[in-house]
């Protein structure tokens, strides 16, 4: 829910917003969607972050989908429509939203579908993020996480200062257990079965728009403001 950096010149929290950010894992969803932050002054809701922030709490959803997790396989539907389902009925979230790994299945898609129409409100746009599989590997292997503030590095594409540690804190960074090897291409395996199907349902909806995730991040950045904006202008 916080902005990392960035001028806010650009703040709009004048509607409500509600966008999905989908893609393979690695597809820079969670990069973009804190850039996004800054620029629409909506939070962000990853449900990703918030099932890795149960297990850093320990409590017993935390132990539930540790081991699914580290897998690289989904956690049932009913566990994220419920933690999505919370959220949305938090006034922070009452200007809008950026949905970040969610839905990630028919259902998922189908239950915020009927959540969002009980609250009279409904999604603006589904943006596909894309990246080829090679590129996913080498981004989610590479990846390595601050624990403490959740900042995202990469050790050749996005290295911190200091090998090791956090710019932000100092902390040092960590590694997530399903950015191993084997587990990259289990979830690899998730996506193309379960989430890229989510697309057609959206296709179906005509909500969808596809941008490559390939390029630095300031062009991706640009490219999703500008269907965001075209977005809004037509709504
Ligand atoms: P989740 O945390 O959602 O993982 P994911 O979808 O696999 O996505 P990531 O967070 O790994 O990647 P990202 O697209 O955000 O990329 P990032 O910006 O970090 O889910 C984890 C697990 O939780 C799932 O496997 C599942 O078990 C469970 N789960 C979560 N949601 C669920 C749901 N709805 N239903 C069921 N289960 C669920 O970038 C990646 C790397 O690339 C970084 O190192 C970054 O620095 C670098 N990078 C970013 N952009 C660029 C660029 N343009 N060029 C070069 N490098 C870049």
């Amino acid at each position: 829910m916080t902005s990392d950096s960035g001028s806010l010149e650009h703040l709009e929290t004048d509607r409500d917003r509600l966008l999905v950010l989908m893609g393979p894992p690695g597809a820079g969803k969670g990069t973009q969607a804190k850039r996004l932050i800054d620029r629409y002054g909506i939070p962000q809701l990853s449900t990703g972050d918030m099932l890795r922030a149960a297990r850093a709490a320990g409590s017993e959803l935390g132990r539930q989908v540790a081991a699914i997790m580290d897998a690289g396989q989904l956690v049932s539907d009913e566990i994220v429509i419920a933690l999505i389902d919370q959220q949305l009925r938090s006034p922070a979230t009452r200007a809008g939203a950026i949905f970040d790994g969610f839905p990630r299945t028919d259902a998922q898609a189908e239950a915020l579908d009927k959540l969002l129409m009980s609250m009279g409100r409904k999604l603006d746009r589904v943006i596909l993020v894309d990246v080829p599989d090679a590129e996913v590997v080498r981004r989610n292997v590479g990846r390595r996480t601050c624990p403490k503030c959740g900042r995202t590095y990469h050790l050749e594409l996005a290295p911190p200062k200091q090998a090791g540690a956090c710019d932000v804190d100092g902390a040092t960074l960590e590694q997530r257990p399903d950015d191993m090897l084997d587990k990259v291409s289990a979830r690899l395996e998730a996506y193309h079965r379960s989430t890229s199907q989510v697309m057609d349902y959206y296709d179906r909806q005509g909500l969808t728009a596809r941008i490559s995730g390939v390029g630095t991040q300031d062009d991706v950045f640009a490219k999703l403001v500008a269907l965001i904006d075209r977005t809004g202008a037509a709504a």
